[in-house]
């Protein structure tokens, strides 16, 4: 397929991953899941493994310095005209260790990222703005004094290239609708941060069979239904309707969230357990939300935009809406360093297809395509070019 020519607008990457050195030790020290192993590679070289999903086929998968190495990071930038890039760290994060070394790796961690963002080149043509800005962590792990978590919050907000936290879909242990993250999601909400909601555990992996599908099953589907049932769950718990200016980035363009919009409303509105419990239909919640353009396709790209984009005749004002409207909501991401090509090729097939797919919807127009790309990122976190 012939090469996309660079965009004459900012790209900007919303959904692109570290492992901090701090963090890769902390995996090379454990002896269980996660973990990083040395084995010995094909040509007899020691070579390390990733081995963090839950009953992970095989060996793993490949690590090496594109988790960590910020110029592998900036050099995939450029190979594929990326001007900026919001990093976050990789699943699992903080979710397996205790409060106590949650709390510090989380302050380290964070501390690094605003290092690591800071001092990174400042973007050809944009004078002002860094080629890299970040998502935090937090201490989300089961027992945490939530007031550990609300320090945390307060530190980021110190953090001037740090605009959001990327967290998983456990909370501290009970999952997103839990009542214990209220206060978090209050000082989330106050702090202005943008939260990147980010699948690791799937579902239960006896659902996928036992065939050899190598990580298929759990990253294609696994991934995309633990979002899916997390923020139906988030939804259902009124947490968007007590913190409406709440900022909640999906990944993956939500997973089955927008296919199964209609449904989860139909069934909340023949439940008479919660019929009346949520202030909007279901689908209202969808035009609060931001979706990652990570779907790899364009007919799911305008899919995912026009269920954003109706919303809109769900709020009380109600009425007619534009197709189109949905793109101020979707963000252009890449998913690097996960998914490189299989064989050696200077550019990602990943990659490319995420944008072909952003070029390729019929109802975005210029306009729209480079909201998706990069201007709704520069909003969202409000850099000024
Ligand atoms: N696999 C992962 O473990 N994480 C990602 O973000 C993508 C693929
Ligand atoms: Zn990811």
């Amino acid at each position: 397929s012939t090469r996309l020519p660079p965009s004459p607008t900012p790209v900007v990457d919303v959904h692109t991953h570290v492992y901090f050195p701090r963090y890769a030790a902390e995996l090379r020290a454990r002896s269980s899941a996660p973990r990083i192993l040395t084995r010995e590679g094909a040509d007899g070289k020691p070579e390390e493994r990733l081995l963090i999903l839950d009953g992970e086929p095989g060996s793993g998968r490949p690590v090496g310095p594109q988790y960590w190495d910020r110029e592998e990071k900036l050099e995939f930038m450029k190979r594929h005209h990326i001007h900026i890039s919001f990093v976050s760290s990789a699943n699992p994060w903080l979710d397996f260790l205790s409060a106590e070394r949650a709390s510090t790796l989380a302050q380290a961690l964070n501390s690094d990222l605003e290092e690591y963002c800071a001092s990174s080149p400042e973007v050809d043509g944009f004078p002002g703005l860094r080629s890299l800005y970040g998502f935090g962590l937090l201490p989300l792990v089961p027992h945490v004094p939530i007031s550990s978590v609300i320090q945390t919050i307060e530190h980021i907000k110190t953090l001037p290239h740090v605009s959001g936290v990327i967290m998983g879909t456990k909370g501290v242990g009970n999952g997103l609708d839990d009542e214990a993250l209220e206060p978090v999601w209050k000082a989330i909400e106050s702090a202005g941060l943008v939260v990147f909601i980010h699948p690791h555990y799937g579902v239960d992996g006896q659902a996928f069979g036992t065939k050899p599908n190598g990580h298929v099953l759990p990253l294609a589907l696994g991934f995309p239904f633990e979002t899916t049932i997390a923020i139906t769950r988030l939804i259902l718990a009124g947490v968007l309707d007590r913190h409406p200016n709440l900022r909640l980035l999906l990944a993956h363009s939500g997973g089955a969230l927008p296919q199964l919009s209609s449904r989860i409303a139909s069934c909340i509105a023949h439940d008479p357990v919660v019929a009346k419990r949520l202030k909007h239909d279901a689908r209202y919640y969808l035009g609060k939300l931001y979706f990652d353009a990570v779907a790899y396709g364009s007919e799911e790209l305008a899919f995912v935009s026009e269920t954003i984009a109706r919303a809109e005749s769900y709020s009380a004002a109600g009425g007619s809406y534009n197709a189109n409207a949905g793109s101020t909501r979707m963000l252009f991401g890449t998913d690097h360093p996960f998914f490189p090509p299989l064989e050696a090729s200077q550019r990602w097939q990943s990659v490319e297809d995420n944008l072909r797919a952003i070029r390729d919807v019929r109802s975005w127009n210029e306009s729209a395509q480079a909201d998706v790309l990069g201007l709704n990122a520069l909003r969202l976190f409000s850099l000024k070019y």
